[in-house]
């Protein structure tokens, strides 16, 4: 059977890279079964995986292949960024020939940003024989809803999941929120978090990372990390309108007075700091620089966007994130590192009623009152139910049982897998 795993955005990569290595282990494992009869042995999965250029630039896309050990991809779509209905259109007209010409068994997409409906919706129609046959749709990361229909990606989310032929949820409201739309349970499998896997294999090699060093967060004799916070905004909804902007900055003065922010800013949100004219909000250059090798400088340096890893690295050891990431808040959750969402909602109410992230709005005296509640360290958190990096393991199980294609583990690991789904 063949898999076609598709990507496009930066929050892809990390998703997507633990089931490419899952198939590759099912594959392994295979090989290295005795020889049975085809009846009795498990198959290998055949993998091809498509990027769409969403995302291209080398800190967006290139080294998210190299921080996680992806293999390059065998299709590239390069359609790089144009408004909604262009890019997602793009993709299509692109992605379909791909189809089309690879004829794969399953098609399967992560997350909700453009490149996800796009690909799905694409799969959904098409032809692939003379009995009207098509690829089946796996959708990881199915269920999550803001509610919130003027966020680009909740459409993204509705439209995808009610496409999809196997949906992979992570917490427990996906299941419920896909029930409520009417999917058929028998389609849902509460998987856990493939982003979680991710974290949970790279913490090691995170450490190793010099980026506190480079900017003079650890230091002294004892080695000690500097208290700092880690910042991100790229919601078109806080960056895109000049006065939410403003307030989200404004919220932050007290924090940044206390303690250095670092910043990393998406391409989008460059774009809108020099077009509003808000640079005085942040350490101009030189000064950057200087505190890069001393360390002692409060205030809000920004950032071009980082790799994983260092991102990862900063994240561990922050005292504080704010964001309005959909996935730094999982990130988080799993660190118990405190998180203040900059939004209204958040289509993943699980990092709240369970883990460290509170929900604070755009307005600057919210958002100062939530940085204040989340450093006196009142909210520990725990983390979630099956985010214990076996997600995409659960993946690859359920397709090989969909499939009849046998599982490749042995019976205890599927006793074990079996058991927490
Ligand atoms: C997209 C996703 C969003 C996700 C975010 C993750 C959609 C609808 N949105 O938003 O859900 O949270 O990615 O980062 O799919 N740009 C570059 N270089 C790049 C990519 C983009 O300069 O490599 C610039 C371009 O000017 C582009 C803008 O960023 O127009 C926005 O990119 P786009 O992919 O359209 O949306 P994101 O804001 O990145
Ligand atoms: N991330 C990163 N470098 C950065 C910012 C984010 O590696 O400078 C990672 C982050 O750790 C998480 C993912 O990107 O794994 C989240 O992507 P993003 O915030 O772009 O998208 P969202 O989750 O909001 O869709």
């Amino acid at each position: 059977m063949k898999i076609m795993i598709v990507v496009g955005a930066r929050p892809n990569f990390m998703k997507a890279a633990p089931v490419v290595f899952a198939i590759a282990d099912h594959n392994a494992r295979v090989a290295a079964s005795p020889n049975l009869p085809r009846t009795e042995s498990p198959q290998p999965i055949e993998m091809v995986l498509v990027h769409t250029g969403q995302h291209y630039d080398e800190a967006m896309s290139g080294s998210f292949f190299t921080d996680l050990g992806l293999p390059t991809p065998d299709v590239h779509l390069e359609v790089g960024s144009g408004s909604h209905a262009a890019q997602t259109a793009e993709i299509m007209r692109r992605f379909e020939a791909v189809v089309l010409e690879q004829k794969p068994d399953v098609v399967m997409v992560f997350g909700d940003v453009n490149s996800t409906v796009a690909c799905a919706l694409v799969t959904s129609k098409i032809v692939l024989d003379s009995n009207g046959n098509r690829p089946l749709i796996a959708h990881v990361e199915a269920g999550l809803r803001s509610f919130d229909r003027a966020m680009p990606e909740e459409i993204n989310r509705v439209i995808t999941d009610h496409l999809s032929d196997l949906l992979f949820v992570t917490e427990e409201s996906g299941k419920e929120n896909l029930c409520r739309e009417g999917i058929k349970p028998e389609k849902i499998h509460f998987v856990g978090n493939t982003m979680i896997d991710s974290l949970l294999a790279s913490e090691e090699k995170a450490e190793k990372s010099v980026i506190l060093d480079q900017f003079g967060l650890r230091g002294g004799s004892n080695g000690l990390v500097r208290r700092y916070a880690l910042l991100t905004l790229h919601r078109p909804s806080n960056v895109d309108d000049r006065e939410t902007f403003l307030s989200i900055l404004e919220g932050l003065d007290e924090l940044a007075g206390s303690c250095p922010i670092l910043f990393s800013a998406h391409p989008r949100t460059r774009k809108r700091i020099a077009e509003f004219g808000l640079e005085r909000f942040f350490q101009p250059e030189t000064q950057q620089s200087e505190s890069e090798q001393s360390g002692n400088e409060n205030g809000i340096r920004l950032l071009d966007p980082l790799g994983y890893l260092d991102f990862l690295c900063l994240t561990k050891h922050a005292a504080l994130v704010v964001t309005d990431s959909g996935g730094i808040q999982e990130e988080t959750t799993c660190l118990r590192v405190p998180c203040v969402t900059v939004r209204e909602n958040t289509e993943r109410p699980v990092t709240v009623t369970c883990g460290t992230n509170v929900i604070a709005g755009t307005e600057s005296q919210n958002i100062r009152r939530a940085v204040k509640e989340q450093l006196s360290g009142k909210k520990q958190g725990r983390v979630p139910e099956k985010w214990d990096g076996r997600a995409a393991g659960r993946i690859v199980e359920v397709i090989a049982r969909e499939f009849q294609i046998g599982s490749s583990l042995p019976d205890s690991q599927i006793a074990s897998l079996a058991a927490s789904q």
